[in-house]
């Protein structure tokens, strides 16, 4: 029997007789990248084109104490050459990136490879001008502008690692980005238009600066014409430095396992960790992922909505659409300005093929009204991804009929910062779906469930536990930024030789995969990690602030919300001032994604008798589910809960 969210959705025959992958060819290709995992990437990483060819294929080892991770080692390669150099011949006046701006009424840009090709180079050329050599790191702060996409790519054309830091964090987080991976240049703009709203990037900039000895260079695109403040020689104008330098620079040549780029993610504990990926693996798992998740061909639009400070928009906007000589859209702007039919009018306007998104957006979206999306031809969207967490039914049936004219394969892809790319994904014209799950593995993704605390193999297909993974793909991370120990420690401790996902999960009779959500301290706010920790530490450094507490809460468009709890200090009063200038306080931390939706003033804590929060108690209380509390036997003092009961915020 299936109960309802568990209704099949094949592909249609039409569809899967286009489609690159059908069932069959999924379950061969499945099956022989598991067999033979050396066979099968030694043949695929032949998709993208490489200077030195690699001999060797896949060393890898999750065993403790020596995890290392290595694929195609001795081959070499430009990742730039490969997403630009390498389509010029074929496809040179072909448009590689539209950009669709932050308002309707300023024009689109079409920027063609050949364009493209040229702005890349300009732009790697001023890096080295400024002194950005192999190896040097490079941090991005930038709109999504396509001066965004030239940076990353410069910097890969010369051999410098990236770390963009999205633009909605603050300055703090941002010099904690620019310190932690010892940054020679941060690239910026004057300012960030999103939603008819501008964010000063540069004063952020120069605030994250401010302490900095190190005379860290500033590159500024650009893109308002505000008046901002310069600091000192070290800053320049890109427009001004282009002038200065030739449109010649000839790719880098770059190993396998050289780094393309970190990206600071929020863990469990402690401070944001630096993700490594390298450039070989990773770019051939993004341009794989790309060309099957979205059946991907010649000529399609491709609209990833994310933002290139995530991972997704690394992926998913610049290198594996561009790898695979895509037209890739980048969008300025926010799903509901000027009106909650925004994303419906760039897809109408620029013919987009394939569409990705978050279900947060899609959930925002619905909640406006159908009238929103109506007026606007979509008959030439194809497929439809979302990404970040699970999808409800509710959402997911009106992303499959309101938006997809139930014509349109819906590929729902569980993936991680640190997997660099899809992992857990149907193939539109392969999987039959079901709302709500990410369905199968992606070709060598070998998916495990444990038993949590045991971390006993459970063979059963009907299985329920957490999500780890067996063996290597090409794009995993490759380590933490500066700290070896830590990537062992987080990922492959708890359960020995598997690489631990930090998700639950459930495997149905069909052996489709369930998300069920984070088993760590992290929450998912809108499709985005946030550390409990971080808040927690963001909330404490407030001079009136004592302690506290945060945990995630249901919420009905974000996914989950920050519910904080806090102690004051010894003679402060709770106020609505106060709570408001702690609001405050934490997006200046750390930015306006970290914003606690609730704050509750707790006089005392669930402690157990040795000190420990019982985050379990203050989960249930903000769930607004306190009558099964569980056992609370092993609490200090009792009384404490009753208190944090009659005072809950979410009723
Ligand atoms: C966490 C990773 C990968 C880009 C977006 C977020 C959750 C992600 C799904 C999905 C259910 C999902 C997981 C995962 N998640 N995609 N399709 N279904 N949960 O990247 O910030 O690294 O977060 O997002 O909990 O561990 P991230």
């Amino acid at each position: 029997m299936l109960d309802d969210n568990e209704k099949l959705y094949p592909p249609s025959d039409a569809f899967a007789a286009k489609a690159h992958a059908d069932r069959a060819t999924y379950d061969a290709m499945y099956q022989a990248s598991i067999e033979d995992p050396e066979a099968f990437w030694a043949e695929h990483g032949k998709r993208i084109d490489w200077i030195k060819p690699y001999t060797r294929v896949k060393d890898t080892s999750f065993a403790p104490g020596n995890v290392s991770i290595k694929w195609y080692e001795d081959g070499t390669l430009n990742v730039a050459a490969n997403c630009i150099d390498r389509h010029l011949e074929t496809r040179g006046d072909q448009t590689a990136i539209i950009w669709e701006p932050d308002s309707p009424d300023d024009d689109a840009l079409h920027i063609t490879y050949r364009e493209l090709h040229r702005n890349v180079c300009k732009f790697a050329n001023v890096l080295k001008s400024m002194g950005v050599g192999k190896g040097d790191r490079v941090v991005l702060y930038m709109p999504m502008i396509p001066e965004a996409a030239y940076a990353m790519l410069a910097s890969a054309r010369i051999g410098a690692i990236h770390s963009i830091v999205f633009a909605g964090f603050s300055a703090d987080a941002l010099a904690a980005r620019i310190n932690g991976c010892d940054a020679k240049v941060v690239i910026t703009a004057d300012g960030a238009p999103r939603g008819g709203r501008i964010t000063n990037l540069k004063d952020n900039v120069n605030k994250a600066l401010l302490h900095d000895t190190d005379d860290v260079k500033c590159l500024i695109v650009r893109r308002t014409g505000q008046q901002i403040a310069f600091r000192s020689a070290n800053d320049f104008w890109l427009h001004e430095e282009e002038e200065k330098v030739s449109a010649d620079c000839p790719p880098e040549e770059m190993a396998a396992e050289d780094p393309l780029f970190i990206l600071y993610t929020s863990g469990s504990t402690g401070q944001p960790k630096g993700v490594v990926h390298t450039t070989g693996g990773y770019l051939v798992f993004a341009s794989m992922t790309q060309k099957y998740t979205f059946d991907y061909h010649d000529g399609d639009i491709f609209w990833c909505t994310a933002d290139v400070g995530w991972v997704t928009g690394h992926s998913y906007i610049v290198y594996g659409p561009l790898a695979n000589g895509a037209t890739t859209l980048m969008f300025e702007g926010v799903p509901t300005y000027p009106d909650a039919g925004r994303f419906w009018a760039v897809c109408d306007k620029h013919k987009v093929n394939q569409f990705y998104t978050a279900p947060t957006a899609i959930r925002a979206l619905m909640g406006q009204g159908n009238q929103f999306v109506e007026p606007y031809d979509l008959g030439s969207l194809k497929v439809l991804g979302t990404v970040g967490e699970p999808i409800n039914p509710e959402a997911w049936n009106w992303y499959n009929d309101i938006v997809g004219k139930g014509r349109c394969p819906i590929v729902d892809t569980w993936w991680q910062t640190e997997t660099g790319g899809h992992l857990l994904t149907p193939l539109p014209g392969a999987t039959a779906t079901k709302p709500g799950s990410a369905t199968l593995p992606f070709f060598g993704v070998q998916p495990v469930i444990l038993e949590p605390t045991t971390g006993a193999e459970i063979h059963e297909t009907v299985a329920e536990g957490v999500l780890c993974i067996k063996d290597s793909w090409p794009a995993q991370m490759r380590t933490v930024w500066g700290d070896h120990e830590r990537f062992e420690k987080t990922y492959f401790s708890d359960y020995k030789n598997y690489y631990f996902t930090g998700d639950g999960c459930r495997r149905d009779a069909d052996g489709y995969y369930w998300i069920t959500g984070r088993v760590d301290d992290v929450i998912n706010v809108s499709g985005h990690r946030m550390g409990t920790a971080e808040v927690e530490s963001a909330l404490v450094a407030h001079p009136k602030v004592s302690e506290s507490a945060v945990v995630g809460y249901p919420h009905a468009v974000k996914g989950q919300g920050i519910y904080a709890y806090v102690t004051l200090m010894g003679g402060e009063e709770p106020s609505e001032e106060l709570r408001k200038e702690l609001e405050v306080w934490v997006r200046g931390e750390i930015g306006p994604i970290a914003k606690p939706d609730l704050i509750q003033w707790a006089p005392g804590l669930p402690k157990t008798r040795s000190g420990k929060i019982m985050r379990r108690i203050l989960r249930k209380i903000a769930e607004n589910d306190y009558g099964a509390l569980g056992d609370t036997s092993t609490l200090a003092d009792p009384s404490v809960v009753d208190d944090l009961i009659e005072n809950r915020m979410n009723r």
